[in-house]
């Protein structure tokens, strides 16, 4: 599995690596007008960017699993202002809404990483939108399981956009995996399998639902935590 990862990853790597590197030699070997070289510059520009997405991506899921959790800085907080104060620092595309919240007014505590469960949510929250290009609404909600499973909450989000199929589906999360290969959406298909990776070892699990044309459901579920004399009720604001 490592080394077809590996040459997963090189693949990848090497198509925007090539773009440039061919980009950059016509540049070289060719009279351009200013105009004709911003554009190539722009390119280039682009593909950059998106190799340094991708070894982010990969630097993150490679330390995520080297270190299995044990650097994560845990603490006991509410979910809800969390998410909240989340939604409140996220800068939707231009023109969109930010999300609508239901979150519930009770304190739901989890013991969490603070920074690693917010990447988790802005990567989902990020995808809301990214597979909305039409718009509509993306909404983020406070989920219950049922009364059996009363030790587990989920935090959902919704949107109406793309959807996806069973096949697709059933991919998600697998490193590198994109559902949709128009490439008009820009992405490196590795932001779920970190999410998943982070949501796990914190004990929780990732549901997705899908429908083609429809919209998507993403809820990281979490186990519930006890408050811990030692964490004081002001500290969860
Ligand atoms: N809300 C969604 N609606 C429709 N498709 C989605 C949604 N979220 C994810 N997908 C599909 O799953 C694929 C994998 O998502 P993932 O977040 O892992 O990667 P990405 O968005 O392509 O890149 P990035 O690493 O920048 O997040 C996406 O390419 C997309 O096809
Ligand atoms: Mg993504």
């Amino acid at each position: 599995m490592k080394s077809e990862f590996l040459s997963t990853a090189a693949h990848e790597l090497r198509t925007p690596m090539t773009s440039v590197y061919g980009f950059a030699e016509l540049m070289l070997r060719r009279e351009m007008s200013p105009a004709q070289q911003r554009e190539i510059f722009a390119t280039i520009h682009r593909q950059a960017a998106l190799m340094i997405n991708i070894i982010n991506e990969l630097l993150d899921l490679s330390r995520i699993e080297a270190r299995r959790g044990k650097d994560f800085e845990l603490e006991t907080l509410d979910l809800r202002a969390l998410a909240s104060a989340l939604v409140h620092d996220f800068k939707p595309p231009a023109d969109r809404a930010l999300p609508e919240m239901a979150l519930g007014a009770l304190p739901v505590l989890v013991r969490v990483d603070r920074n690693k469960l917010a990447q988790a949510i802005g990567n989902v929250l990020s995808n809301a939108y990214k597979y909305s290009p039409d718009g509509g609404r993306v909404t983020l909600r406070m989920v219950a399981a049922s009364v059996t499973e009363s030790t587990l909450v989920g935090l959902e989000v919704t949107d109406q956009g793309l959807g996806m199929s069973t096949e697709h589906l059933a991919r998600v999360g697998e490193r590198f995996f994109r559902a949709d290969a128009s490439g008009n959406i820009p992405g490196t298909g590795l932001g779920l399998s970190i999410v998943k990776e982070i949501i796990e070892l914190l004990g929780g699990s990732l549901e997705v639902h899908s429908a083609v044309g429809q919209g998507t459901a993403v809820t990281l579920w979490l186990p519930r935590a006890a408050l811990n004399h030692s964490d004081s009720l002001l500290e969860l604001a």
